[in-house]
């Protein structure tokens, strides 16, 4: 079984098991990662070939603490910023790279930039001190599918293509992190997740943008289109339950249904909500109902990290 509880000794293994070049996934507080050793080519292709990812859709790098990640990319005073006030925790960087960055180019997608992250779960970050190397590590779900928040997910993606997968129980954000460019005068948000936009503008004392959507040419592949998956379709913004739809409730005032349903969060809450997302989509998928209705989720906070999930999981190939 790939599965085992995040022990010492576990922890030990697979520290040794990503310097052997194999692929171990472990949990962070946003959702559990696919990491393999930065700094070795053929590990990184085996997360590509896992995946099933697209080779132009570059990964993140983790690293323990801010030193490791200034060894990667140039941490201008705007990334200086953003990294004490939210590192560690759930926001990615995406630096110049520096010459001397030993990460190999598959991971960085060949692109002069890389994503530095550095997560503050207990494990992430005790794998990451053991392993005493960068790690990349795209979310743990085959590519285009929903993000895994428990070991289980993972298991059922990629049970049969890891070495081993460190179980630290159901992750606490529940979306990915936070992807800021700040290579340029102007920071801008590649990706909404775990760092609400308001929070960055508070630090900041400004407003930050969010990329453009270019479907041809993406700023961050994470921005596809089409992302983030089930296979049922999703009806968003329902009010109302038609038959044979399961429901994707948010709120107090969820209607009467009878088939399968989950509320994210029955007090109205955006922290719990978001922490619930991708288990939600997927036990909802899995009860066979071809629609699920989604009620709408305020655009605020991280309301609108969740809908942007939503939106992309309800578009259609
Ligand atoms: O919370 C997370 O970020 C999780 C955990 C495991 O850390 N990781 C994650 O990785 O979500 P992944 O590979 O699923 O998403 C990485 C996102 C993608 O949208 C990718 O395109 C973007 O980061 N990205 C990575 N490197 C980039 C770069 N150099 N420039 C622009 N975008 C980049
Ligand atoms: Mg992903």
């Amino acid at each position: 079984m790939a599965v085992v509880e995040a022990s010492n000794a576990a922890i030990g293994a697979a520290a040794d098991a990503l310097r052997g070049g194999k692929l171990v996934a472990f949990p962070t507080e946003t959702v559990y990662g696919l990491g393999a050793d930065a700094t070795n080519a053929l590990a990184v292709a085996a997360i590509f070939a896992a995946k099933g990812r697209p080779r132009f859709n570059p990964l993140i790098v983790h690293v323990p603490d801010v030193a490791a990640a200034a060894k990667l990319g140039h941490l201008t005073d705007l990334g200086r910023r953003l990294a004490a006030a939210f590192w560690p925790g759930a926001l990615s960087l995406v630096l110049a790279k520096r010459p001397d960055c030993r990460v190999a180019d598959l991971a960085t997608a060949g692109l002069g930039t890389i994503a530095v992250r550095v997560p503050s779960h207990g494990i992430s970050q005790a794998l990451l001190r053991a392993v005493d190397r960068p790690i990349a590590a795209p979310s743990a779900n085959l590519s285009g599918h929903v993000s895994p928040t428990t070991a289980a997910h993972v298991e059922a993606d990629l049970g049969s293509r890891v070495a081993m997968i460190l179980d630290g129980g159901a992750t606490a954000v529940g979306l990915e992190s936070t992807v800021v460019d700040v290579t340029g005068d102007e920071p801008v948000i590649l990706r909404l997740g775990g760092v609400t936009r308001e929070h960055i503008a508070r630090v900041l004392g400004r407003a930050i943008a969010i990329a453009e959507g270019d479907p041809h040419k993406p700023a961050s592949p994470g921005m596809l289109a089409r992302h983030y998956a089930p296979a049922a379709t999703l009806r968003l913004g329902a009010r109302e339950v038609r038959k044979g739809e399961a429901l994707l409730a948010f709120g107090s005032a969820a209607p009467e249904h009878a088939g399968p349903m989950i509320n994210l969060s029955a007090t109205g809450d955006l922290t719990e909500a978001a922490a619930n997302l991708f288990s939600a989509l997927r036990a909802l998928d899995a009860s066979g109902a071809s629609t699920i209705a989604v009620m709408p989720i305020p655009e605020e906070g991280l309301g609108e990290a969740i809908n942007d999930r939503l939106r992309r999981a309800a578009r259609t190939p």
